[in-house]
């Protein structure tokens, strides 16, 4: 009798073709299968020797799998999954698994789970972050679904992500779109970082350095307390040449942003929550200003500014964007996390802040050293109510807050645009100010629409209203 494999998966693109040899390189043998069979087959044929099994109908696919058989789906976000599940639901059978590790919306991860558990079947959303390298070598891995269905992809879960020490990056963050929406609010925070990198890049550009002096500062940071995956790739970016030209490449990379949208996701989360996440907000929409590329060429002949050029210590420049930079990190993830933990109450998730920083540290594209602060904040206090406030990252602000600002005011002064730095700034002045101009405010509203206000002499809850003046014409 033919061997039965322990997994299946659909979708043969590199992310896919990479985590099928990561599974298989853990000891498992995975049945594959690709819409076009001739990739099926030349993705078998280039990887001999190992436990693999082509299938060229989604039924011989489908049988090729031990029971509860557990078919995992690397097929691109959207309309394909739902025409892959389609496909999918006559040919299986009770208590039979599939993952989705495409980076869904977790609003149809949640439709997927009810579609499937109506039929016995059972939903995995799981989000998938490290890039092709993280998924052959070990990415992130974020589950969503039932406990009892984790508990049955536990072994290969934990066996192909990444380790940092013994701990498997990967833990169940909780029921339904759980998992598709932590990834997807680890890609707003990767949006986030990415643009504040960019800005201490324009910041030291606009300072006269060369892109190897530039390389040279995020190699240093990297050593540090900035040391991530983002700062590192960044290095090693900046210092690559165009093999025709000589020329650094990325001097050469038109400068439009693309974006595949889970960035705007987080943002239309956060305001359907009421949740404040300006670092993301900027970052987006920094990606969008930047894709306008004609318009932006068109206005730079016309609308004026200061010169742009920084004629300042540069030791000095390195050492304050630093500390703006860790700052505006901070306050970013500080965001992130608190849109994560109202959706979290909202939705009965139970999510463990600290495990999910925790799985950050390896593997995904935001890992980084200072993850390890995070997720120590939160074991020690669970019910941390901002990030902000935990002993290690208060200390961190304060001590960083004037570089930050003098950054901020360099850049403004300049005409440099910064806003990833200049957003989480205002965030964290907002936050630490007791008394912000919202008494105006309120008098506003209840001037032209009676919608009454608390006063700061009497106890809150009590409402008042004023009878203003009335405005002629
Ligand atoms: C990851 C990445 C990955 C991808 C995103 C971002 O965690 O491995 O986040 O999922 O790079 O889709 O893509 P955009 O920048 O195009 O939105």
């Amino acid at each position: 009798m033919k061997q039965l494999s322990d997994i299946g998966l659909i979708g043969l693109a590199v992310m896919g073709q990479n985590l099928v040899l990561n599974i298989e390189s853990r000891g498992f043998r995975v049945s594959v299968f690709n819409r076009t069979s001739d990739a099926t087959d030349a993705f078998v044929a280039a990887h001999p020797g190992k436990q693999l099994a082509a299938a060229h109908t989604l039924a011989d696919f489908v049988q090729s799998l031990a029971r509860p058989r557990r078919v995992m789906l690397m097929v691109k976000a959207g309309a394909p999954v739902d025409a892959v599940i389609e496909q999918l639901l006559p040919l299986l059978e009770a208590d039979d698994i599939v993952i989705d590790g495409g980076n869904s919306l977790f609003t149809d991860t949640e439709r997927r789970d009810a579609l499937l558990a109506a039929r016995g079947l059972h939903f995995i959303g799981a989000g998938v972050s490290g890039g092709e390298e993280g998924a052959r070598k070990g990415p992130s891995i974020m589950p969503g679904g039932p406990a009892s269905t984790w508990q049955a992809m536990r072994p290969i879960f934990e066996s192909i992500a990444a380790k940092v020490g013994n701990d498997p990056c990967v833990v169940h963050i909780g029921p339904g779109g759980a998992g598709h929406y932590v990834k997807m609010i680890h890609n707003g925070i990767e949006y986030g970082d990415m643009q504040l990198i960019c800005e201490a890049y324009s910041l030291f550009c606009a300072a006269g350095m060369s892109t190897d002096e530039i390389a040279d500062v995020f190699d240093t940071w990297n050593e540090g307390e900035l040391q991530s995956y983002l700062i590192q790739i960044t290095g090693k970016a900046l210092r690559q040449r165009d093999p025709e030209t000589g020329a650094p490449v990325v001097d050469l990379i038109l400068d439009k942003a693309g974006q595949k949208g889970t960035g705007q996701w987080t943002l239309m989360n956060a305001a359907d929550n009421a949740v404040v996440v300006s670092t993301i907000n900027a970052a987006v929409e920094a990606r969008v200003l930047s894709s306008m590329k004609a318009m932006r060429v068109a206005a730079s002949a016309q609308l004026q500014g200061p010169d742009a050029a920084l004629k300042v210590d540069r030791t000095r420049l390195i050492e304050q964007v630093h500390d703006a930079l860790y700052a505006s990190k901070i306050v970013s993830y500080a965001q992130g996390l608190n849109l994560m933990r109202t959706m979290g109450e909202k939705k009965g998730w139970a999510l463990d802040l600290g495990a999910i920083a925790a799985i950050w540290r390896g593997g995904c594209i935001v890992r980084a050293r200072f993850l390890n602060h995070i997720s120590a904040a939160y074991r020690a206090d669970p019910q941390l109510p901002h990030l902000m406030l935990a002993p290690f990252f208060k200390d961190v602000l304060n001590r960083h807050q004037q570089a930050w600002r003098e950054v901020v005011a360099l850049a403004v002064s300049h005409g440099i645009p910064v806003p990833a730095f200049s957003a989480s700034l205002s965030y964290y002045d907002s936050l630490r100010t007791a008394r912000l101009p919202a008494n105006l405010l309120q008098a506003q509203r209840d001037f032209f629409g009676a919608h009454t206000y608390e006063r700061v002499d009497k106890p809150a809850g009590q409402w008042f209203h004023t009878p203003w003046p009335e405005v002629i014409g």
